[in-house]
């Protein structure tokens, strides 16, 4: 279980990264952490792995706070940073071998362990290549391997999905799929809501530093469904009351949107030029995701 606890930082004057960001992710839950580029997802990601210390608030791994009792925290923690480090000129496994020293793992336990965890994640014919020699998907699964290391029961992914091939973004599903079947906790953070879609049971939406919304895949899907898009050049506010009742509607300038209509687009114009409106243009949209994100975050591509 990892919980958010109204976690701020501020880098500079001018950067608030993070403004009292609070959320949870149970056991046998996979939650997609949604943002822009610069949203804060990292900053979050680094204070509940310990590596950077929040200005206030905290996270609890297990119920174990990550600031006062951090030892205790990541022993419960798989982490994929954004942007993994790896001696270049090392063989994958021996590397695996000397980053599992971290965990008090013997050697020989490790090189099992190492060959093990490197052929689940699909790495079994390299472990012998220097990690320089890895491209950036076997960077990736070299990561996800080392995030087993400890066994952990919660997992935190940065962009764990950018560079993976469609082969690459299966293979991670299915393995959140087995951590949450485990009863694992597993947040991953991703700039592209349809990726998420296929994988996680909730989103969790941060914008500019705080979090504007949270919502279930389920939910979002709904957000998703086709709507009539229509053009009207003498708009007034009468138009969504007039409309209310056909479906869900949407007023942005000088385009309404019905979502999920109840009625035939013949209909929906009939009654809008009955009622002197001039409509311009009339289409049937289907939103898609990246919509319904710029949507949620209330901010336009
Ligand atoms: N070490 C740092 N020093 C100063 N500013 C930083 C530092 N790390 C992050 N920031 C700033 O904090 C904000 C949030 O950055 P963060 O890396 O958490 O975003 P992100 O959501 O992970 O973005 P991306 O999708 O690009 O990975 C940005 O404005 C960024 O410039
Ligand atoms: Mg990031």
């Amino acid at each position: 279980m990892i919980e958010i606890r109204s976690i701020s930082k501020t880098f500079s004057k001018r950067i608030k990264a993070l403004d009292n960001v609070s959320f949870d992710v149970r056991n046998g839950e996979i939650v997609g952490y949604v943002g822009l580029n610069g949203a804060g997802k990292t900053t979050t990601i680094r204070i509940a792995v310990g590596v950077l210390p929040p200005d206030s608030g905290d996270v609890l791994i297990n119920g174990y706070s990550i600031v006062r009792d951090k030892r205790r925290a990541s022993m419960h923690i798989g982490w994929v940073p954004e942007l993994p480090i790896f001696e270049p000129d090392v063989k994958a496994l021996d590397y695996f071998v000397y980053l599992a020293g971290y965990y008090g793992i013997s050697s020989g336990e490790a090189r099992s362990l190492g060959r093990k965890l490197l052929e689940e994640v699909g790495l079994g014919g390299s472990y012998n290549l220097k990690l320089k020699e890895f491209s950036m998907g076997m960077k990736k699964r070299f990561a996800l391997a080392v995030s087993m290391i400890n066994n952990p029961d919660n997992f935190l992914f940065d962009e764990v999905l950018n560079g993976l091939d469609p082969q690459g973004i299966a293979f991670f599903r299915n393995l959140a799929l087995r951590f949450r079947r485990e009863g694992c906790a597993v947040l991953f953070s991703s700039h592209i809501l349809s990726e998420v879609e296929g994988i996680a049971d909730r989103v969790v939406f941060i914008h500019k530093g705080r979090i504007v919304r949270e919502m279930s895949i389920d939910e979002i899907k709904s957000m998703a469904k086709p709507a009539f898009k229509i053009r009207i050049s003498n708009m007034d506010e009468r138009v969504e009351d007039l409309l209310k009742d056909y479906g869900r509607v949407r007023v942005e300038d000088h385009t309404v949107f019905i979502e999920e209509p109840r009625v035939e687009a013949s209909k929906i114009t009939k009654i809008l030029i009955e009622n002197g409106y001039e409509v311009e243009e009339f289409s049937r949209a289907t939103s898609n995701l990246e919509d319904v994100f710029f949507r949620i975050i209330g901010e336009r591509g």
